[in-house]
C-alpha cells in the first residue's frame, strides 16, 4: 500500500512525498524529485550520522549550526538533540517541503516548534556567511558524482567548498554527505586553504539484502 501525502510542482521540478508499508509492517515515507527517488527513512544512521560526527567533532556549547538541505529531517533532529546546541539554520531548496514540515508529514522531524530552529527557503549556497557557523552540514544531494539537481554542482567544487569552509568559525567543522565514498572530493577538501585536516567515513548501510557504503566527509577549519 503506497500513500501520496503531497506532490508539488515548483522552479526546481516536482516533489512528491510518498508514505508506503514494508514487508515488515514499518511504514515507510520517502521523497520522490522529479519522478526520481530521491530518499527514504528505510535506514536513515548516515543521515544521522552526520550530524553526530560533525558536532562531536567541535568543542564548546552555544553552538550554531547550518543544514542544507531539511529532506526528511533526520539530519536536522539529530542536530537539535546534540548537546550545546543554541542555533539551527536550515535552508532547504523546496518550499513544499516546509510546508510538509509545519504539517508535521515529515517523519524525522514531526514538529517544528523547537525556538532553535530557524527554516528557511532558498538555496543553502547562498547562506555561507562568512565565520557565521560552528558546523555546516551538507545534504543536498547525491553526492558529488550524481547529482539530482545539476545546479548543485559548484557546492562540490573547490570554490564552493571554500566558501562553505569560509561560512564556519574558526575550529569549525563543515561535513558532507555522500552515496559513495570519494577519494577525489576528500582530497579537494584537504587541498583547500584554512583546512586544518579531512576525514573520509565510509558507513555501510544494508538495504533488502544488499550493503551499500555511503560516506560522510569532514574537514575542520583551521584556528589560526
Ligand atoms: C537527501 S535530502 C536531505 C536528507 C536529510 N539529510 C534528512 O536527514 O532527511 C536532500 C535535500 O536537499 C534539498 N536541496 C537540494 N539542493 C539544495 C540546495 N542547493 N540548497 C538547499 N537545499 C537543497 C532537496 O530539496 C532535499 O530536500
Amino acid at each position: 500500500m503506497r500513500t501520496e501525502l503531497g506532490r508539488v510542482s515548483g522552479p526546481n521540478g516536482e516533489v512528491a512525498l510518498w508514505r508506503r508499508t514494508a514487508d515488515d509492517g514499518a511504514l515507510v515515507t520517502e521523497l520522490v524529485v522529479d519522478g526520481v527517488f530521491a530518499m527514504d527513512d528505510v535506514d536513515t544512521s548516515t543521515e544521522r550520522a552526520l550530524a553526530t560526527e560533525a558536532l562531536a567533532r567541535v568543542a564548546g556549547a552555544e553552538l550554531s549550526v547550518l543544514v542544507g538541505g531539511l529532506g526528511l529531517g533526520w539530519t536536522t533532529a539529530a542536530v537539535l538533540r546534540s548537546p550545546g546546541v543554541a542555533e539551527v539554520v536550515v535552508v532547504e531548496l523546496e518550499d513544499a517541503l516546509l510546508g510538509w514540515a509545519a504539517e508535521g508529514l515529515l517523519p524525522g522531524l514531526p514538529s517544528t516548534s523547537d525556538p532553535r530552529l530557524d527554516l528557511q527557503a532558498g538555496d543553502v549556497a547562498a547562506a555561507f556567511l562568512p565565520g557565521r557557523y560552528d558546523v555546516v552540514l551538507l545534504d543536498v544531494d547525491n553526492g558529488p558524482d550524481f547529482l539530482v539537481h545539476g545546479s548543485n554542482a559548484g557546492l562540490y567544487g573547490a570554490p564552493g567548498l571554500a566558501r562553505a569552509l569560509g561560512a564556519l568559525r574558526p575550529g569549525g567543522v563543515l561535513a558532507i554527505w555522500s552515496a559513495d565514498p570519494s577519494p577525489t572530493l576528500l582530497a579537494r577538501l584537504a587541498d583547500l586553504p584554512g583546512v586544518a585536516d579531512a576525514e573520509q567515513l565510509v558507513l555501510p548501510v544494508e538495504r533488502e539484502g544488499r550493503v551499500f557504503e555511503y560516506a560522510v566527509l569532514l574537514a575542520r577549519r583551521s584556528t589560526a
